[in-house]
């Protein structure tokens, strides 16, 4: 279809379930094996009903708002997602052009295909903000000579993946792998299998020891970025070597938040990885009032001292703005970006941006808030969000 006939996330779902190859399309389409979570992440939006305010003057809706500081054109971000050159050719900096020209924040993964400098340099303002996914590594060097590159290219945030001590098993993705290895090596030369054998490694999962062509994880020749030692005691270590205000991107119940922030992290993400990991991890938005709550009552601020993010199944401006009225600073998207992008390249994640905006544009209108300071909790009727 032309990109006009796109009108809303779902349908560059559904066009890239046409169009990419199927090895793609189950990489980046699959949850960990029932995939219950996966679904719960957006259908828990469903039980989240609207309190809408009429005879306000909405002529002038304003969805600009500050992340972590930075100014952006509205509260939401793309996610770090591994594996985007199965998306497109230019990858990440596809992406990097289009936050740039929406004036929103790209988290940039360790597992990029391109190097951190052509994705820095695929910026399209100067000031154009950024921050960076870290995988920490067993060895722990190698994280740090990631972190010393990253914050010299002056990323803004740096987000510590806490939520992948082993990898999540996602079957349908596996199923098809083992479909495909078998195919190929029942009709290639030495030479093919050899590539395939690579192309395997590349496209493991989120977590093989890195894609071959990633600068960073290239350089992994001892380490894993898996690292299943990992605990509140590298907290210490992370804010010993680096200025960069520090993100959790996995939290999953408000204790861990409350740790969090604690041990002087600046913010998390509520996050279950897509509904990649763990199975009948609860979906983040159905969490994030008792996390907000738990927060609170330790004397934190959430919007002034500590920033909470939260992503998962976020595919319409309502989403959005039910996220943003129960407290989330903004929000992440993975998948979206990684369909519009395989479906259109830049046009495409331009116009997924350009639906997400328009759509919390007439939500807002139509809720009767004219800034994002105006989404209260008293808009949203959350009686059916935990099920009873
Ligand atoms: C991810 N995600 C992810 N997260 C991370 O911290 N490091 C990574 O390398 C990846 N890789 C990755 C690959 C693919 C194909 C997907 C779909 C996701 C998780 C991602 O950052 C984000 O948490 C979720 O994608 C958000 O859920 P939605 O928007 O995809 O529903």
């Amino acid at each position: 279809p032309r990109l006009e006939e796109v009108y809303n996330s779902f349908d560059f779902e559904s066009i890239a379930r046409l169009i990419l190859r199927k090895d793609a399309w189950y990489y980046f389409s699959a949850g960990a094996q029932d995939e219950i979570s996966m679904r719960e992440n957006h259908n828990a939006y469903h039980r989240i009903w609207l309190r809408p305010r009429v005879m306000i003057n909405v002529s002038k809706v304003n969805t600009t708002t500050t992340l972590s500081g930075t100014k952006v054109s509205m509260p939401l971000y793309i996610s770090a997602t591994a594996m985007n050159k199965l998306a497109h050719p230019d990858a990440e900096k596809v992406l990097a052009r289009a936050a740039g020209r929406c004036n929103i924040i790209q988290m940039i993964p360790t597992l990029s295909a391109c190097s951190l400098g052509d994705i820095v340099n695929a910026r399209i303002h100067a000031d154009q903000a950024q921050w960076f996914q870290l995988y920490v590594d067993t060895d722990r060097q190698i994280t740090q000579r990631i972190v010393e590159q990253v914050e010299k290219k002056g990323i803004r945030g740096l987000f510590i993946t806490v939520d992948l001590a082993t990898v999540g098993r996602r079957e349908k993705y596996l199923r098809r792998k083992q479909k495909n290895d078998k195919l190929s090596n029942k009709d290639k030369t030495e030479d093919d299998k050899r590539k395939t054998n690579n192309c395997k490694r590349t496209c493991n999962t989120d977590t093989t020891k890195g894609p071959k062509n990633n600068s960073m994880s290239s350089k992994n020749k001892r380490g894993s970025i898996i690292d299943p030692s990992l605990s509140w005691k590298d907290i210490a270590w992370l804010k010993s070597i680096t200025k960069i205000p520090l993100f959790l991107k996995g939290v999953q119940c408000w204790e861990d938040a409350v740790l969090a922030w604690s041990h002087g992290c600046q913010g998390i993400v509520l996050s279950n990885h897509g509904g990649r990991q763990l199975d009948f991890a609860p979906s983040p938005i159905e969490i994030l009032p008792e996390v907000i709550h738990a927060l609170k009552r330790e004397g934190c601020d959430p919007k002034k001292d500590f920033d909470v993010y939260i992503d998962g199944g976020i595919r319409r401006g309502s989403d959005i703005f039910k996220a943003i009225a129960l407290g989330a600073r903004g929000v992440g998207i993975g998948r979206p970006s990684l369909y519009a992008m395989a479906c259109y390249g830049d046009k495409g994640v331009d116009h997924l941006l350009k639906l997400f905006q328009n759509e919390l544009e007439t939500c807002m209108m139509l809720m009767g808030a004219k800034t994002i300071d105006d989404i209260k909790p008293e808009m949203v009727d959350i009686r059916n969000l935990k099920d009873h």
